[in-house]
């Protein structure tokens, strides 16, 4: 536990939980939360008894986008000089893993931030969408470019040209949310998953997300030689043999993360 404002931190044995906490705003993205996430994210990061990350909200709202009240009057300079929305992109940095656990409103900012995690988990009445069309402005936090990569062009585009919402079981066929669990589960099955991924090799799981990622960013034939050169640089680490051992003398590994 810590002393933010708008956001609680804590260790639940080796999975680092956030919890946006701002409740009288359905969780609104401010420029405050969003750098107390930052700092509460990069602390899980730098602690070597970490091996993954949650973040979530609360049962109405994981959050209900950025914050309108704060955006409502800031002119096209102020935006421009101090690079509105640049500093959310800092959780992409991460290396371990972040799970969004979704219950309630993910609009706006909200379905952005759940999109710069790894994975989405979501409550059956979350709610999805990218409503900025009607304030008179577009996503910019990568709505316009992470949802058309989760669940296609077609549907992007009809959610962010009408600002429609989709509920969770759609986002699950969507491919935009991995599982759907009832809502009073969300938390319990998100450590579920964050436990096993903090069970097994750092390295190997730090690996395994930055090739993942690398599809955004690279060709095919790149991102299949840059996959492969990891895949080969785990055999210089203690974790791949002692991994392959393991299974050979039938025992479970001892990962050393290293
Ligand atoms: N910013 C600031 N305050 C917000 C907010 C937001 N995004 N969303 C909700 N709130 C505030 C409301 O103003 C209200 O405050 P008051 O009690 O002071 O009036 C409080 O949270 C509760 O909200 P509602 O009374 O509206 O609750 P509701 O249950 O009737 O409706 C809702 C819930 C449908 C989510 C509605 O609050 C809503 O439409 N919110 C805005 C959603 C939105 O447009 N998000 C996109 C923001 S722009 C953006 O995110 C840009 C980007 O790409 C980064």
């Amino acid at each position: 536990t810590n002393t933010y404002q708008y956001i609680i931190a804590e260790k639940k044995g080796r999975v680092g939980l956030v919890t946006l906490n701002r409740p009288k705003a359905l969780n609104a993205l401010s420029d405050g939360l969003i750098s107390e996430v930052n700092n509460a994210v990069k602390v899980f990061q730098d602690d070597k008894d970490v091996g993954s990350i949650i973040i979530t909200g609360s049962e109405k709202a994981f959050a209900a986008g950025a914050d309108i009240k704060e955006m409502e009057k800031v002119t096209y300079s102020d935006a421009y000089n101090k690079d509105l929305l640049a500093q959310w992109h800092d959780l992409t940095k991460t290396r371990k893993p972040i799970i969004a656990a979704v219950n309630g409103y993910a609009l706006g900012g909200g379905c952005e931030l759940a999109m710069m995690c790894d994975m989405i988990i979501a409550g059956e009445k979350a709610v999805f969408g990218q409503p900025e069309i009607k304030l008179g402005t577009i996503p910019g936090c990568g709505g316009t470019q992470r949802l058309i990569r989760a669940i296609g062009k077609s549907k992007a585009m009809e959610m962010i040209l009408t600002g429609n919402n989709m509920n969770a079981h759609d986002a699950e066929k969507a491919g935009l949310v991995c599982k759907v669990v009832p809502p009073e589960e969300l938390l319990s099955e998100a450590t579920k998953i964050a436990e096993k991924i903090a069970s097994y090799s750092q390295l190997t799981v730090a690996m395994a997300k930055e090739a993942v990622n690398s599809s955004y960013e690279l060709t095919l034939q790149e991102g299949i030689r840059f996959e492969r050169r990891l895949f080969h640089s785990t055999f210089a680490s203690h974790d791949q043999k002692e991994g392959m051992n393991a299974f050979v003398e039938k025992r479970n590994p001892t990962w050393h993360n290293k």
